[in-house]
């Protein structure tokens, strides 16, 4: 497979496919919206994606999915996705990004997925990730190294602002404690969260999206996923595995990560630029609109990015479910 045939493809087909697939599962799975069943949720929006997966023309490997082959009855690590042809893809996916968000009503779930030519995506296993991002004026101006001060003002130069108008968003975790701390001494506004810090990563690339820096522990696969849009926007994303225990440090080792101190640049967790990237409001967040049911139709509200061409659309789309039985 060459790129150029890929992006090509990508160009004109691929990034309104792939809007349709993370549509589909916040379609489903927004309708468990705060009836406290996460795993219903989840369940809804795996069983959407991966049947509009198949509709899609694409030789894809799940690289980043709901888990193991054993663990996960579909979107497992290795599962083939899409019709099939000659455009060999590595997919990262999270049908429901904040399953906890879903089953309490609350804001920022997404449906997301990332795409790029085999062996470009980094296989993330599923451990911790330290992460940092922040938007393009920030490009080469943070680390994961320099402390948490330093960063910040970093970003408020960057943006021409002061201090205490940066916002940074933080999931709220007690590993967390020692940041918050940090940024309340110098006066940024923080944006504690419960879950979900894919959509605040992107969201620091989103102008009017009123988050400037992302900071914290999180998810390893979702930093990948993350990146692959900062890919896209040109904005400043590092990465460090954090493994808790030795089989996770072995899992590192596996993927060549030897040096667990080393940050993970956008080059590591998503090579070259040829990447799409595709998110779906589940839940209203910081820069998309969650799923709308209206009795014989649903709107959902999009963003899909090409690395390639740097171009990111915002698709609102209105569903007319009396004609597609698979949104009742
Ligand atoms: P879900 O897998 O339930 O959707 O949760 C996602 C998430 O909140 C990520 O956004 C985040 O990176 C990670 O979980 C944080 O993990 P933990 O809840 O263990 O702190």
């Amino acid at each position: 497979m060459s790129t150029e045939r890929l992006s090509s493809l990508m160009d004109r087909e691929l990034t309104l496919e792939f809007a349709r697939v993370t549509e589909s599962a916040a379609i489903a799975c927004g309708r468990w919206w705060g009836r406290g069943d996460k795993n219903a949720a989840d369940g809804a929006a795996v069983g959407a994606m991966r049947s509009m997966f198949d509709t899609v023309n694409i030789d894809g490997t799940v690289v980043i999915g709901e888990g193991e082959m054993d663990e996960a009855p579909m979107l497992y690590i290795g599962e083939k996705v899409g019709r099939g042809n000659n455009v060999q893809v590595d997919v990262a996916v999270d049908p429901l990004e904040g399953t906890n968000l879903v089953a309490k009503g609350l804001t920022g779930a997404i449906s997301v997925l990332a795409v790029a030519p085999r062996h470009c995506l980094l296989h993330a296993p599923d451990m911790y990730m330290e992460k940092i991002a922040a938007g393009p004026a920030a490009v080469g101006k943070i680390s994961l190294d320099a402390p948490v001060a330093e960063n910040v003002r970093a970003v408020a130069k960057s943006l021409n602002k002061s201090v205490e108008d940066v916002t940074v968003v933080v999931l709220d975790r007690e590993r967390h404690e020692h940041i918050i701390e940090e940024l309340r001494r110098i006066g940024a506004r923080i944006k504690l969260i419960t879950d979900g810090d894919v959509s605040p990563a992107v969201a620091t690339c989103i102008p009017g999206s009123g988050v400037d820096m992302m900071i914290g522990i999180g998810g390893a696969p979702e930093g990948v996923l993350a990146a692959a849009a900062l890919r896209c926007t040109g904005g400043e994303f590092q990465g460090r595995l954090w493994p808790v225990n030795e089989q996770q440090k072995e899992r590192a080792h596996k993927l060549g990560v030897t040096d667990l101190k080393k940050i993970l640049t956008l080059d590591d967790l998503v090579k070259g630029e040829d990447v799409i990237f595709a998110a779906t409001g589940v839940t209203d967040g910081d820069f998309l609109k969650g799923v709308r049911y209206y009795g014989n139709h649903v709107t959902t509200h999009t963003v899909v990015m090409r690395g390639v061409s740097g171009t990111i659309r915002f698709l609102e789309a209105r569903h007319r479910i009396d004609k597609k039985s698979q949104y009742v």
